[in-house]
């Protein structure tokens, strides 16, 4: 984090807690009285870490390395007591939380620690002390308000490096599974493309009727390694929705004719003639409809039934697309709106997070409920434009 900020950040928690130069002052005035007990709490504080397997297993150096310990903590009590509360001072306060991640400690041990550094430090305060009882106490309160702001800022710094790691990491892994996933996608069609123009190439005296086969099989499979990229890419920036009122009824019929159904696969709709119009993006709402009409008709490869019924339900619109295909079990129920996962053999596993992450932009929501070998239901929901116009909830 930036000095400047860090120190912006720093006296306002100062304000926060009442802290003055008062206080700074009291601690000045204490520090010659603490000075000599500070290498007895040192060593209980590295007796103690002793005691906790946890904690011990990120000193790897040794009793060296718990010596040069010993020093660093010296000199960070020193600090403290130091009265000097400036941008350097709380830039290495920061230093140790981002150090302890770097380390991996736990943050709770340096919570219990602190703790143990305290009672510590105001129990030899107790002892030490023969002035007024009433400037005993406010030094008392100084010490107290003192620690707990150098552990906001350990804490603090600790919280946003163990989080920026974690994103780095997840970021990594996310990336991994994308590569695999479009290198997996785009390997089948490439290869055949490779074969066909390799046939063109080579083939002597090929037949029209071969080389036009290859042809097309050529642009088939560009076509599909385009529809790979194009599934990606809308991923990666989905427009920010135009909300305008729609007829739900026209959107599923032209998603159902753009993506069209075999033969064996009969078609069922129940539209009510009196649903309202929804508000959110047609052209968006297409492609989530395309999406769960391609996702049953790949669920159904021997044909069966596609129903799609469509009610209104209070303030909004249901759309629930049905089929009687393979279904899906129900340990991978929760997984399958993750981005590539997917169930099937082929398929990038974007189908279902597109329509979801478009729901989720469009004020709308998404649920599925699925019997292994029976059939799944996707019921979309939309808000209405203006007021319900269809039967109650069921
Ligand atoms: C009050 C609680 C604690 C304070 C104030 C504190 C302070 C510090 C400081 C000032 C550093 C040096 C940071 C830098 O590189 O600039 C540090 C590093 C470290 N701390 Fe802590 N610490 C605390 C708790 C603990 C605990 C409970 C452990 C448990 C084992 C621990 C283990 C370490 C280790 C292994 C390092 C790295 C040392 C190295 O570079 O060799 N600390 N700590």
């Amino acid at each position: 984090m930036n000095p400047d900020a860090l120190y912006s950040r720093y006296q306002e928690l100062q304000q926060y807690v009442g802290w003055t130069e008062a206080d700074a002052g009291r601690i000045r005035a204490v520090m010659a009285l603490l000075a000599p007990h500070l290498p007895a709490l040192i060593d209980d504080f590295y007796a103690e870490i002793d005691r906790h397997p946890d904690a011990r297993k990120v000193i790897t150096g040794g009793a060296a390395q718990i010596e040069r310990l010993k020093g660093t903590l010296l000199q960070w009590l020193q600090e403290l007591l130091s009265g000097q509360y400036d941008r350097d001072y709380v830039a290495r306060r920061w230093r140790v939380g981002w150090r302890h991640v770097e380390i991996g400690l736990d943050q709770v041990y340096t919570n219990v620690a602190l703790s143990r550094l305290r009672r510590g430090l105001l129990h030899t305060l107790e002892q030490q002390w023969t002035a007024d009882v009433r400037d005993g106490l406010a030094i008392r309160q100084s010490l107290d308000t003192l620690l707990d702001l150098d552990l906001a800022i350990i804490e603090d710094a600790y919280q946003a490096e163990y989080t920026a790691r974690l994103q780095r990491s997840e970021r990594l892994a996310a990336i991994g599974q994308v590569a695999g996933g479009v290198a997996h996608e785009l390997r089948n069609p490439l290869n055949v493309v490779k074969t066909s123009v390799y046939f063109l190439l080579n083939a002597r005296n090929p037949t029209p009727a071969k080389t036009t086969e290859h042809l097309q099989r050529i642009e088939r499979h560009v076509v599909a390694a385009d529809g790979v990229i194009t599934a990606l890419s809308n991923f990666a920036k989905l427009p920010v929705p135009g909300m305008h009122p729609f007829s739900v009824e026209a959107s599923i019929r032209e998603a159902l004719e753009l993506n069209a159904l075999p033969p064996t696969v009969e078609v069922v709709l129940d539209l009510p003639p009196d649903l309202p119009a929804a508000l959110a993006d047609a052209g968006q709402i297409r492609i989530v409809l395309g999406n769960l009409i391609r996702n049953a008709r790949e669920a159904m490869p021997n044909g069966g039934r596609l129903t799609i019924a469509a009610r209104s339900v209070e303030q909004s619109v249901e759309v629930a697309v049905t089929d009687t295909g393979v279904g899906i079990a129900a340990d991978q129920l929760h997984r399958i709106m993750e981005p590539l996962y997917s169930t099937k053999a082929r398929g990038m596993g974007l189908g279902l997070p597109i329509a979801r992450a478009i729901l989720d932009k469009n004020q709308g929501s998404l649920r599925v409920v699925s019997a292994n070998g029976q059939g799944s239901t996707f019921t979309v929901r939309l808000a209405t434009a203006g007021a319900p116009g269809g039967g109650p909830a069921s």
